[in-house]
């Protein structure tokens, strides 16, 4: 049995761990198996990557060695932990995938969404996700929302233009991957945030 995968892609403050763990509980309730990961991280050698990548220490880093250390942290969880559970027939719902790199650094770093596909499609052993929940967020509505958090990471410290570019980035994405990437107003409460992802994944569930 083959499983299925779930990624939530979005701004930061856009609401993607709570929605996550409400959605987790949601599934886990209907008897489901589910694993919850997060990019970049997942496994042990992937968050050491992640711990590099977003230490505010490294102002140095060049947008390639960027792109790629995200490409080299995705490689290791896709292959010991994504890849695996799918084959076991489970549920994953994994906090950003390629797309945030494709946004991230192929658009906010100047990179090219072509060379971060490239690159990514080598990581990831050309594995797309089934559904992608993008919480759709104005820039300056998801900064306001995580003014509150006590310690930004190197990306978080990035200009409101970086996150601009960042967000018109996810929306071409939506262009390109009409069937794929499916747009969640986050704008709303929780509570109507949560039901259109409700809405989404039980049709899924259904086919
Ligand atoms: P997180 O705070 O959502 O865990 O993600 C950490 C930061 O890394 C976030 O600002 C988005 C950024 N990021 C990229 O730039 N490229 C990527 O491929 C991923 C997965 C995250």
């Amino acid at each position: 049995m083959k499983g299925l995968f779930i990624t939530i892609e979005g701004p930061d403050g856009s609401g993607k761990s709570t929605i996550t763990k409400l959605l987790t509980k949601y599934l886990q309730e209907k008897g489901h198996n589910i694993l919850v990961t997060r990019e970049p991280g997942g496994t042990r050698i992937s968050e050491e990557i992640r711990d590099m990548i977003l230490d505010n220490k490294n102002t140095r880093m060049s947008p390639v060695t960027e792109a790629l250390l995200y490409a080299a942290s995705r490689a290791q969880h896709v292959s010991q932990k994504i890849l695996p559970a799918l084959e076991k027939g489970k549920i994953i719902i994994c906090e950003r995938f390629v797309d945030s790199s494709l946004v991230y650094q192929g658009i906010g770093r100047n990179l090219g969404i072509n060379k971060i596909k490239e690159i990514n499609d080598f990581a990831t052993q050309n594995l797309e996700p089934d559904i992608t929940l993008f919480f759709d967020i104005p820039p300056e509505l998801a900064i306001n929302r995580r003014r509150h958090r006590r310690r930004k990471d190197r990306l978080e410290r990035e200009s409101i233009k970086f996150h601009k570019e960042v967000y018109k980035g996810y929306l071409k994405l939506t262009e390109m991957y009409p069937d794929r990437i499916k747009i969640i107003d986050a704008k709303q409460d929780l509570d109507n945030t949560f039901n259109q992802v409700k809405t989404l994944v039980d049709e899924l569930l259904l086919k």
